[in-house]
């Protein structure tokens, strides 16, 4: 992985291929693995940029993950902030300047990517919403976040795993791709407790985005798992509804996690959007 300096910390980043920049936001309690399965491809028609978010993987949280009275918190505008100081060290780096990027969110990296949205909305040729949503925590799961974030240990990441494997995982996926099952399991239990909840603590009071979505110029690409139970198909679909410019695609036996579950699927479903939107 290559090290930029970013804000207070060093982001470690996976970085493949070449041509316009597709930078790809993960989940959450995940890091940059989670694309591993869609980069082959991917690389083949851009450079692909995958971070580990501050406090995943390898990248330490740094001082501006904690609040002021230094407890682990990045809000998702902290996150997006980062993203922007990325593609700018990288656009120098590669000689690609001012050039248009697109924006991969999947789930808490929607939530960034909408953070993102308002911030650097020129930057953009392309978004691909992943598995996420736009409004905010009800009060019960916003509790039930800080709750973690209080209380998440080593020993508890484990627990953390497997609830998290149940939740996200199409039941297909359970059953017929045990790889996948173990290398989601051992890329959730390698996060340290103070980036989980550091993270959860930024998605219990992130804002309501339903205002942004209309203020999508660029075009999207809302997609998602036929059996994502936390971003259902129907909750997509409305989602898409409210951005001006949006395609809607369905990824085939995948739940939550489409690039770990079905990754040939969700890379067509990319490149048929951008070829056809993006490229025109
Ligand atoms: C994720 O995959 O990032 C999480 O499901 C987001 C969330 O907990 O809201």
């Amino acid at each position: 992985m290559k090290k930029y300096l970013v804000d207070d910390t060093e982001y470690y980043v996976r970085m493949s291929g070449s041509g316009p920049i597709l930078l790809m936001a993960h989940g959450f309690p995940f890091d940059a693995q989670l694309y591993d399965p869609v980069l082959e491809r991917l690389s083949k028609r851009f450079t692909c940029v995958v971070p580990n978010l501050r406090g995943f993987g390898s990248t330490k949280l740094g001082a501006n993950g904690r609040n002021q009275y230094g407890v682990p918190r990045v809000k998702m505008g902290r996150y997006a902030d980062d993203l922007a100081i990325l593609v700018s060290e990288i656009q120098c780096q590669y000689k690609l300047r001012g050039e248009k990027i697109v924006l991969c969110g999947l789930s808490m990296g929607g939530y960034i990517s909408l953070a993102f949205v308002r911030r650097r909305p020129d930057w953009l040729a392309g978004l691909v919403f992943c598995d996420s949503n736009a409004t905010p925590d009800s009060p019960e799961k916003a509790r039930s976040r800080m709750e973690l974030a209080d209380s998440i240990t080593q020993l508890e990441i484990q627990n953390l795993a497997d609830r998290t494997i149940q939740s996200v995982l199409a039941p297909c996926t359970i059953k017929n791709k045990p790889s996948v099952v173990s290398a989601m399991k051992e890329m959730i239990m390698r996060q340290s407790p103070e980036a989980i909840a550091a993270g959860s603590r930024g998605m219990a009071v992130r804002s309501d985005s339903t205002e942004t979505l209309a203020q999508i110029e660029a075009p999207t690409l809302v997609l998602g798992g036929q059996y994502d139970a936390l971003s259902t198909p129907e909750s997509l679909d409305l989602i898409a509804q409210q951005i001006p410019n949006a395609t809607r695609a369905t990824i085939p036996d995948a739940g939550h996690v489409p690039p770990m579950e079905n990754p040939d699927a969700f890379v067509d479903a990319l490149l048929n959007w951008y070829d056809e939107k993006v490229v025109g």
